[in-house]
């Protein structure tokens, strides 16, 4: 075997996961490690621990060739791996802003002594910019195979046969590959990224990761080969970029409510201008889910570490602003509820951060719900498929995982705050004679306006003109089909 490095996976959450069985289904052999022994075994019986289309099949299919295996012992794939993908979490820290590397540094510090020959372990974790300088230097003092000449580095069985870009390495080398997926559309974004961005310290570390994303970039993926430090920028400046574009428009929003301006028309106006484009200018509730947040806070918290806090002094008001968007839901309902929220029956459509996804990590959604049972009001949630994880998030509200007649039944109003296909399938005709009172805020901008007003809803939107009916939602940004099915080419550019 010279060609197709063997691969391992360290971590296996929702990055990790999706890396091993993504690389099998490329192709490679991959072996993937977790401390967590019932991820092992979930995993290595077929089932996903969370939710993302297309995953489980994926999963089941590469199980069944054998190419992909996972344990919990770090000792097997260090015998068994040429290019190591560290894919920990990097969340952030319980008392700061700054983003906690616990998991990363552990990993590296089992990995590392067991490394006897030449080897690449590639970073994908989100991590503040000057982390692998630090990782390349405890992989130089602690891996066996950097203490002994290259050649010589084969203790093990495996080494016989190793992969020829690896042994071109030496020793062990570092290189720092950051990830771009998005939740709900991981398995495409895993298989056929926007670009490649490789950070490398030596030629033979770029063959190597070249060698490991062979297939990808013979489908004519762009390779952005650079040094660590800006591999690891490239990753937090385009969240930060992402962030950046939502809490503009949602800023436009703010103004737009102040003159009964409408803010949709005018990011649809926005996005015909190609210099600005439409992606990620929807308006709504914000952003949440376990990126954006936390890697803009950690970005400013790193600069601020590096004295150049300044630069990015505007992220904090990036941050304000998406929270910000969080109060308008509640003021928008309490002026439609004659002012007072206490002991009102609420309808929360949406726990997860996102459609197509169970994930409720700083779900804007969650936040809201939350917001409006501390007011005293008596608040049940729907999702298709996020409220095993919300009820733990939030445990004060109700759940559902349908819009049954009995959680409709009474209820004074209905809030959308995640835009899940089902939800915009509703018909407010037939809703309508369930509710005690007909009011509908949609901080999405997912439901039809005309519709639900025509059929003698109160239907508000944030943003948008309350006296004027509104012509619909706009083609640009329509709402995700289904769970299971391709996004139209749109929403998958939308979101990009
Ligand atoms: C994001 C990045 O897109 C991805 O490249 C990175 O690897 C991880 O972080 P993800 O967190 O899966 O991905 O979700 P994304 O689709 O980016 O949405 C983030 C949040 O922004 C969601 O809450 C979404 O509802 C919101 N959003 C997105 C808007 O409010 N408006 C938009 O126009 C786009």
């Amino acid at each position: 075997r010279t060609s197709r490095p063997r691969l391992t996976v360290i971590g296996t959450g929702y990055l990790g996961a999706t890396h091993a069985v993504c690389m099998a289904e490329l192709g490679f052999e991959v072996l993937a490690v977790d401390v967590d022994q019932s991820k092992i075994e979930r995993l290595s019986a077929g089932e996903i621990p969370f939710f993302e289309p297309d995953l489980a099949d994926l999963l089941r299919a590469n199980l069944a060739t054998g190419r992909l295996r996972f344990t919990t012992s770090f000792e097997e794939i260090a015998a068994f791996g040429d290019v190591h993908f560290v894919c920990v979490g990097t969340p952030q820290q319980a008392g700061g802003n700054g983003a906690d590397l616990s998991h990363l540094n552990a990993a590296i510090g089992r990995l590392a002594p067991l490394l006897t020959r030449p080897c690449l372990v590639v970073g994908k974790s989100t991590v503040p910019a000057g982390t692998a300088a630090g990782i390349a230097q405890t992989l130089a003092r602690l891996a066996p195979a950097n203490h002994t000449n290259g050649a010589a580095a084969g203790t093990n069985g495996a080494a016989a046969g190793s992969n020829g870009a690896a042994a071109a390495l030496g020793g062990v080398q570092l290189a720092w590959n950051p990830e771009f997926l998005r939740e709900g559309f991981a398995v495409a974004d895993t298989l056929r990224p926007d670009r490649l961005v490789f950070g490398v310290a030596s030629p033979a570390a770029e063959g190597a990761l070249r060698a490991a994303f062979a297939p990808v970039i013979a489908q004519g993926v762009p390779v952005i080969v650079t040094d660590y430090a800006t591999a690891e920028l490239v990753k937090t400046a385009a969240n930060s970029f992402l962030a950046t574009k939502i809490s503009f428009i949602n800023a436009m929003a703010e103004v737009c409510e102040a003159v009964d301006a409408d803010v949709l028309t005018l990011a649809e106006a926005l996005s015909h201008d190609v210099r600005i484009g439409g992606n990620f200018l929807r308006p709504g509730v914000g952003f949440g889910g376990g990126c954006l947040p936390k890697d803009i806070r950690a970005f400013q918290a790193r600069a601020d570490e590096l004295g150049v806090g300044v630069a990015l002094r505007f992220l904090g008001e990036i941050d304000k602003i998406n929270n910000r968007r969080r109060d308008r839901v509640v003021e928008l309902l309490a002026a439609a509820l004659d002012g007072t929220l206490a002991h009102r029956r609420l309808l929360v459509l949406g726990a997860a951060f996102k459609p197509n996804s169970d994930d409720v990590r700083d779900s804007p959604a969650l936040a809201v719900a939350d917001l409006l049972a501390r007011t005293g009001a008596q608040v049940t949630v729907v999702d298709p498929v996020a409220t095993h994880n919300a009820r733990r998030a939030l445990p004060t509200v109700a759940y559902s995982d349908r819009v049954e007649d009995s959680v409709v039944t009474g209820a004074d109003a209905v809030v959308l705050l995640t835009e899940w296909r089902q939800f915009a399938e509703l018909d407010p005709a037939r809703l309508g004679p369930l509710m005690r009172r007909r009011v509908v805020i949609d901080a999405r901008h997912a439901l039809d306006g005309d519709r639900w007003r025509q059929a003698g809803w109160v239907y508000l939107a944030p943003g948008r003109p309350t006296g004027v009916i509104p012509t619909g939602v706009p083609a640009q940004w329509p709402v995700p089909t289904s769970a299971a099915s391709t996004p139209p080419a749109q929403v998958a550019a939308a979101t990009r």
